[in-house]
């Protein structure tokens, strides 16, 4: 109990020790309690219904009915696990950046399916570039490739085999596959480094 002991020491009367003791007990419990509320607000603000919010008239009505909403399997991709890394360094950085968007909903940069489409080649690119800055990681939490291989159409075992051997991006390939495809060069003319 040495650590009493020197606490006993910093503070030789009662009511010094039960003011720090007080201290410390506070700052455990706020500090528990900024941790928690930390840990709802990113639980809130990657849920599906929280993006459709926003996105309600674009890109989510637009990912309806598509593979990854509806599927023999019942397993369905939502908007953050294809959008939001579920590394923690990773996923706040995201979150970070979505300060532009919370900024773009109040200069309306999107707020009519005008804008939304004018803008919309922008924002895929951007989105490419992250997937591929990451080598499709958020794909690859769900399609194990090396494990899908035999089971899969000819066609599909030949692309991949080669893409096992050359760690492709998913997204090169599979792109416009939740949302309408946008106009302009696809991912695989986008180089990025990483
Ligand atoms: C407060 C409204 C709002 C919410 C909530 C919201 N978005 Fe957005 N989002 C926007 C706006 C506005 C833009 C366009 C920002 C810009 O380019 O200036 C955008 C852009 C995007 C982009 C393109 C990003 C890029 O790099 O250009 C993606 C992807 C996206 N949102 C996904 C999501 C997902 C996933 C969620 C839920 C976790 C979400 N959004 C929640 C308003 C919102
Ligand atoms: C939450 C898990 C999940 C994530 C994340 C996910 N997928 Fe899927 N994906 C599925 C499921 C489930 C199916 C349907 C499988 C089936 O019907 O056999 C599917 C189907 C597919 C198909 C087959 C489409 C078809 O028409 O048969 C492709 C291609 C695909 N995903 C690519 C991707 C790519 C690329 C990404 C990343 C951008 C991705 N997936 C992210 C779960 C996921
Ligand atoms: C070089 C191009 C290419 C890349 C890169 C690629 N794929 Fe594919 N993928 C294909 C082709 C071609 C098919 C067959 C499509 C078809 O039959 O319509 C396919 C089919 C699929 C299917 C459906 C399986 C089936 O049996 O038809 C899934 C799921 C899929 N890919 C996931 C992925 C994932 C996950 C990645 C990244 C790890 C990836 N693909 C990377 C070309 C590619
Ligand atoms: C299966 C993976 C997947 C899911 C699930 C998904 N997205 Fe996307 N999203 C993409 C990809 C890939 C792009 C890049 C453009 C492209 O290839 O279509 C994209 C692009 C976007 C963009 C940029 C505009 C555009 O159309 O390119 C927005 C905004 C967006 N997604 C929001 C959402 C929201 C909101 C949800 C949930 C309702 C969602 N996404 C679900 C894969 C996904």
């Amino acid at each position: 109990m040495r650590w009493w002991a020197s606490l006993r020491q910093a503070y030789p009367n009662r009511s010094g020790l039960t003011i720090a003791i007080a201290a410390l007990v506070v700052m455990v419990v706020v500090g528990g309690g900024i941790t928690v509320a930390a840990a709802v607000t990113v639980h809130m603000t990657s849920t599906e219904e929280f993006c459709s919010s926003c996105h309600t008239n674009d890109a989510a009505a637009e990912f309806k009915d598509t593979i990854h909403d509806k599927n023999r399997t019942g397993v369905r991709a939502t908007c953050a696990d294809c959008h939001l890394p579920k590394e923690l360094v990773p996923m706040m950085i995201r979150k970070v950046k979505a300060a532009k968007e919370v900024w773009g909903h109040f200069t309306g940069v999107i707020d009519t399916k005008e804008k939304f489409d004018k803008h919309r080649y922008e924002m895929a690119v951007s989105e490419w570039k992250r997937m591929k800055g990451n080598n499709s990681q958020e794909c690859r939490n769900c399609h194990d490739l090396a494990k899908a291989l035999e089971k899969q159409s000819e066609t599909a075992r030949a692309r991949h085999t080669k893409v096992l051997a050359e760690r492709t991006d998913c997204i090169d390939c599979h792109f416009g596959i939740a949302h309408t495809e946008p106009d302009g060069p696809g991912p695989k003319e986008i180089k990025v480094s990483r």
